[in-house]
């Protein structure tokens, strides 16, 4: 949002222009992609302030360095920059600094006084550098670049104890070269600090000759084409952790926004609570062509979003920064942390109208919740236009859901009806495939994990007991939980993983390798006994990985998105739900397992590639990777709450990783737990 209206304009063509504050710095072409830090210094990037790389990608341009200034503060929304905008003068919500979400008075957990934060857009091949200075007082943090693979450089993943220390009230330099392009996003991997705001998108594009599977499919990809979906509250989310009993129990977000304006809608379904003179985002695109747009699931809570454009289909042509073979659809699901790219054609304006509705419409507990959210598609409009109302009649949530080809909607059968589409219904296009990935998706698994998920339930007489402080959330009534992956709660070390040579001189633990105060557990009911440790697996570098995640969490209106640092996986199955709540044992599974449920992939029907994975509820998911990349990769559940109190792991992979950058942060225990 910060570049529109300002510099770039709206034209038939695919330039991006470059704002004028930038100062190109270049690689040079002796530069050494394994050792960033010393050829940094070499650049003299600390005589820099900002260098934005957002431009057209061309063949044979020499990559450059993108350098990003990032300061987190704790901020208002609606605060003192927005001048009248609450009071209906539209122009003042576009003023610097002014974060209107909607309208409601909070306090916002802001990068650069922006939301949602500055987005990224680079080059392939170029170096992404950010200096993340930490204002917000009392409070540590990290960012992920979500989605980036980090190959040759796992220090800068973002994770705090996995790869990093948290950082204080410093200054943190990450910085990576870029080698994968497509869509991505940032965001804060620190306490609950995504869903106060902090995240942002980066999209990294490559000259269309380089992308000739894309050749055909679109006539402009821009970065104001860019769509961050995301939930918003009206507390902040510390507030909820580990929560309230009764005044305002459960987490269901107040607000969905779409690139972090939205209307509040007062979640009763009804009409008359809109204030139109607050604005909606509006999305600016001339007749008669097509557009790629780029959607980013930046959700942190329980809810999948249907996203339509009235009159308009989709053509999916990438996920998680994955090409696929391009499929037409009218509703798009997504869920936290996945991204999707589509292309839209436009119409004769004269004929069918000048502006449409976006509507998203959220699903499981947001259905329940009346959450819906609007945004605008204009046509011939300058981006400078603010507050068009279509005149097209505006779809509400009161309506029925009218969908004919829908994609990713929750626990569909795959593959038997045109009207569902799934994740497994996706093809890689062949020519996307290289050999360092080829046939990993028919591969037999050197590895094969059974990971059951969910929750442990505490009792609540005997919980509190003095003495006995256990990380929980309680998000209603006497409900005191924690998330689990294969019974145990994922705990942070006191020191980064990645500091440490061998996996021997960390204490971890594993379903084989269980602490001993942690009794045998019972995966069928939900409730086993509860164990908090950091769960490590260990996997030698190479090896072909079949992790088969298994939804036991007992709830029924939502499902648990995957996120895999480090590497992209091929997704080879979903299942349906199991007719039990608590979903499949892992007996029944490894039954379902040998039956070959696997077997239809093949050199010319290859499986879809991604990064984030949603759960069937009460269903089970078996994705496949290579274990190609050496480092320390966390692997959870994508929403806040789950992943905040254990629902994760850690994989170690082995294997020559970069040395640690010189003067890198340390932090750790003092005396008494050593
Ligand atoms: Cu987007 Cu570990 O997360
Ligand atoms: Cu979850």
């Amino acid at each position: 949002m910060c570049f529109n209206g300002k510099t770039l304009l709206l034209l038939a063509t695919l330039t991006i222009s470059t704002p004028a504050f930038s100062t190109i710095i270049e690689l040079p072409t002796s530069y050494n992609r394994t050792s960033p830090w010393d050829d940094l210094i070499e650049l003299g990037v600390a005589n820099y302030t900002e260098t934005d790389c957002i431009r057209t990608c061309v063949a044979d341009e020499a990559p450059r360095v993108c350098l990003y200034t990032f300061v987190l503060e704790m901020y208002a929304a609606m605060g003192t920059a927005c001048g009248d905008c609450a009071d209906g003068v539209m122009a003042d919500c576009f003023q610097p600094q002014c974060i209107p979400t909607d309208s409601f008075q909070r306090e916002v957990m802001s990068v650069n006084r922006q939301f949602p934060g500055p987005p990224i857009n680079v080059c392939k091949n170029d170096m992404i550098v950010v200096n993340v200075e930490n204002q917000m007082a009392g409070t540590g943090s990290t960012l992920h670049w979500h989605g980036m693979l980090q190959k040759n450089s796992p220090w800068m993943d973002g994770v705090p104890y996995v790869t990093q220390c948290p950082i204080g009230g410093t200054t943190f330099r990450y910085a990576f070269p870029v080698e994968e392009s497509g869509t991505f996003m940032w965001h804060s991997h620190t306490g609950l600090h995504r869903p106060n705001g902090q995240y942002g998108a980066l999209v990294v594009r490559e000259p269309r000759s380089e992308e000739p599977w894309s050749e055909d499919l679109y006539d402009h990809d821009l970065p104001e084409h860019t769509i961050v979906l995301s939930d918003w509250m009206h507390d902040t989310s510390e507030m909820y952790f580990p929560g309230l009993p009764s005044r305002k129990p459960g987490t269901a977000p107040t607000t969905i926004l779409i690139n972090g304006l939205g209307w509040y809608l007062y979640g009763d379904g009804s009409d008359d609570s809109i204030n139109a003179s607050l604005p909606v985002s509006t999305f600016h695109v001339q007749e008669n062509s097509r557009y790629r747009f780029r959607v980013i699931n930046a959700n942190s809570q329980v809810c999948s979003y249907v996203f339509q454009i009235q009159d308009h289909n989709m053509t999916l042509i990438a996920t998680d920064g994955q090409p696929i073979k391009p499929v037409v659809v009218d509703s798009l699901v997504s869920y936290a942390g996945e991204r999707y790219d589509f292309v839209i054609e436009t119409k004769n304006a004269s004929s069918e109208g000048s502006a449409f509705w976006i509507h998203v419409r959220g699903l499981g507990l947001c259905a329940t919740n009346y959450m819906d959210q609007y945004a605008v598609l204009s046509y011939n409009t300058n981006v400078t236009e603010l507050g068009i109302i279509p005149t097209a009649t505006r779809p509400t949530i009161a309506d029925p859901l009218t969908m004919s080809v829908v994609f990713n909607y929750p626990n569909t059968t795959c593959g038997e009806s045109s009207e569902y589409l799934c994740v497994t219904d996706l093809r890689t296009i062949e020519d996307a495939t290289t050999t360092d990935n080829s046939s990993i998706w028919t591969a037999e698994p050197d590895v094969r994990m059974f990971l059951p998920f969910g929750f442990h339930y505490f009792d609540a007489e005997t919980f509190h007991l003095q003495g006995d402080y256990k990380g929980y959330q309680n998000n209603k009534g006497s409900s005191i939980r924690a998330g689990t992956m294969n019974n145990l709660s994922f705990a942070f070390p006191s020191e980064p993983l990645i500091f440490f040579d061998s996996p021997s001189d960390v204490d971890y633990c594993n379903v084989d390798n269980l602490p001993t105060d942690c009794q045998t557990s019972d995966n069928t009911t939900g409730s086993s006994s509860y164990c908090a440790c950091t769960d490590v697996v260990v996997l030698k570098e190479g090896d072909i990985v079949q992790l088969i995640l298994i939804d036991q969490s007992g709830e029924t209106d939502d499902s648990h998105p995957f996120h895999l640092h480090g590497f992209d996986f091929y997704v080879l199955y979903t299942s349906n739900s199991s007719s039990n709540e608590y979903g499949y044992t892992v007996a029944e599974v490894t039954e379902l397992v040998a039956s070959n449920l696997t077997s239809s992939w093949s050199d010319t029907n290859i499986p879809p590639t991604k990064d984030t994975i949603n759960v069937p509820t009460a269903g089970f998911a078996i994705i496949q990777f290579k274990a190609n990349n050496p480092g320390k990769w966390f692997f959870h559940c994508h929403y806040e709450w789950h992943a905040a109190t254990g629902m994760g792991m850690a994989f170690w992979v082995e294997g020559d990783m970069p040395p640690k950058p010189p003067g890198f942060p340390t932090c750790g225990n003092f005396d008494p737990l050593s």
